[in-house]
C-alpha cells in the first residue's frame, strides 16, 4: 500500500491507496493509536457491497464497530440526516475518541464528515472514499458540510480525517456514469498538475482506462496529488486553493440553470472547455487546447456540446455564486497543460464569446 502524507496546520493524515485497503483499515486504524468503539456510516447502495470487509477487519483489529446506515443522495445531504446521525452516535455511546469512518461517496463523507466535526464538539473521523470523485476530490482537503434549502454546501466545517483509505477494487461496483463523472474531475486535475503528465498518460491510455471504468493506481496516485499539493499550500481556501475550482465558475452556472438536472460532472466537463475556449480567446493560452480537452473528455464519454442556453443568462448565474468575491466573478484559466491561474478581469463579452462560439461544436 502507497502512503501520501497531508500535512495541515494542526498536523498530518496518511492517505493510503492500494488495493486491499478496506480489509485493512481496522488494522491500520489501530497502528494510529485508537481503539474500542467506533461506528461505520454508509448507506444500503455501497454498504451491501463493501461494509462486510470493513467490519470484519475492524472486528479482527478489536474494534466494537455499529454500522450506520444513512440514506442514499445529495437530497439528503441536509441537517436532518445529521441529526438522525447524532442520535445513532449517542445510542452507540460514541465518545470523543471514538472514530466514524465514512464509508460511500462525497454526499456520504461530507454528512458523516460534519456530524463527526460537530458531535461533542469534533470526533476522529477516517474516509473511505467509494467514487472515483470522492477518491480524488471530496475525501481530501478537510472541507465537510451538508445542503440548506437555500444552496449546497452552505453549512459546514473543515475536519481534517485521521486517515483516509483509498481501496481501487471498490470501484468495481461503481456505475459507469458515476466513474465518468469522477473523470471529469480527474481531467481537471489533469489541466492543473505543475507537469502535463497526467493529462498526457490519460489521452494515451483513454481507450483503456474507459473501456475499463478503472484508473491504474499509479494514475490514481497522480490525480490525488494535485489535490494535496494544492490543500496543503492552502489549507483553509484563502487563495491558491480556488484553482481547483476551474471549469465550475461556468459549471455551477450550468447546473442552477438546468435546475440541478445536470450531472456535476458533465457540467464540469463543459465548464472546463468554456474555461480553455475563454483562455484561447485571450491568447492565454495555444490554440489547440481547447480541442485537446474537448477531444479528451470525448474519449472519456463526458459530454462535450453545451446546454442550449442564452449566454446573458449564463453570465447572470454566474454572480449567484457563493463563491464569488465581491462584485467580480473569478475565473480559472489555463496558460497551458498543468498551469492554470486566477483572474478577476474576465468580462461579460469574454464569457459571452466564449459560449457562443462553443455552441457550434469544436473539432477535436
Ligand atoms: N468536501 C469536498 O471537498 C467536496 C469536493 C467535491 C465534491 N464534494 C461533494 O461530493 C458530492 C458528490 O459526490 P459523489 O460524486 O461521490 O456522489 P455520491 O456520493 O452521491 O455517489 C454517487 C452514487 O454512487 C453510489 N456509490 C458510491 N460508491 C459506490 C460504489 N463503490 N459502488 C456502487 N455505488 C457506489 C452512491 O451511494 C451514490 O448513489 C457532492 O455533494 C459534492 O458537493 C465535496
Ligand atoms: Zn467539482
Amino acid at each position: 500500500m502507497r502512503t501520501l502524507t497531508v500535512t495541515h496546520p494542526a498536523g498530518s493524515y496518511p492517505i493510503l491507496l492500494g488495493e486491499g485497503g478496506l480489509p485493512a483499515a481496522g488494522e491500520e486504524l489501530e497502528k494510529l493509536g485508537f481503539q474500542g468503539r467506533c461506528a461505520v456510516v454508509t448507506n444500503a447502495t455501497v454498504g451491501q457491497h463493501h461494509a462486510v470487509p470493513l467490519l470484519r477487519g475492524l472486528d479482527a483489529a478489536g474494534f466494537q464497530a455499529i454500522r450506520i446506515d444513512i440514506p442514499d443522495g445529495e437530497q439528503h445531504k441536509n441537517l436532518e440526516t445529521v441529526s438522525q446521525l447524532y442520535n445513532q452516535f449517542i445510542a452507540a455511546r460514541l465518545d470523543r475518541r471514538s472514530p466514524v469512518i465514512a464509508l460511500g461517496g462525497g454526499v456520504l463523507g461530507d454528512t458523516a464528515g460534519f456530524a463527526a466535526a460537530s458531535f461533542l464538539r469534533g470526533i476522529p473521523f477516517v474516509q473511505i472514499p467509494t467514487t472515483l470523485l470522492a477518491m480524488v476530490d471530496a475525501s481530501v482537503g478537510g472541507k465537510t458540510g451538508v445542503d440548506l434549502p437555500q444552496g449546497k454546501n452552505l453549512v459546514g466545517a473543515f475536519k481534517q480525517p485521521e486517515m483516509v483509505v483509498i481501496d481501487p477494487l471498490v470501484l468495481n461496483t461503481l456505475p459507469m456514469t458515476e466513474f465518468r463523472a469522477g473523470m471529469a474531475e480527474v481531467i481537471k486535475h489533469g489541466l492543473i498538475d505543475a507537469t502535463d503528465h497526467l493529462f498526457k498518460t490519460l489521452e494515451q491510455h483513454a481507450r483503456t482506462y474507459s473501456q475499463n471504468a478503472q484508473l491504474p493506481v499509479d494514475q490514481l496516485h497522480n490525480a490525488i496529488n494535485v489535490k494535496v499539493r494544492v490543500v496543503q499550500a492552502d489549507p483553509f481556501e484563502q487563495g491558491r486553493r480556488a484553482v481547483l475550482n476551474l471549469g465550475h465558475t461556468f459549471a455551477h452556472a450550468f447546473e442552477r440553470l438546468t435546475g440541478f438536472q445536470m450531472r456535476h460532472g458533465e457540467a464540469v466537463a463543459m465548464g472546463l472547455i468554456c474555461a480553455a475556449q475563454l483562455a484561447a480567446a485571450r491568447g492565454l493560452c495555444p490554440a489547440e487546447l481547447p480541442g485537446r480537452v474537448v477531444g479528451l473528455l470525448a474519449n472519456y464519454g463526458l459530454p462535450t456540446q453545451l446546454p442550449k442556453l442564452a449566454a446573458a443568462d449564463v453570465w447572470e448565474a454566474m454572480f449567484t455564486d457563493k463563491k464569488r468575491q465581491g462584485n467580480t466573478v473569478r475565473f480559472i484559466l489555463p496558460r497551458a497543460i498543468g498551469d492554470v491561474d486566477i483572474f478577476s478581469d474576465v468580462t461579460k463579452s469574454e464569457v459571452i464569446h466564449a459560449l457562443e462560439s462553443l455552441a457550434s461544436p469544436l473539432s477535436s
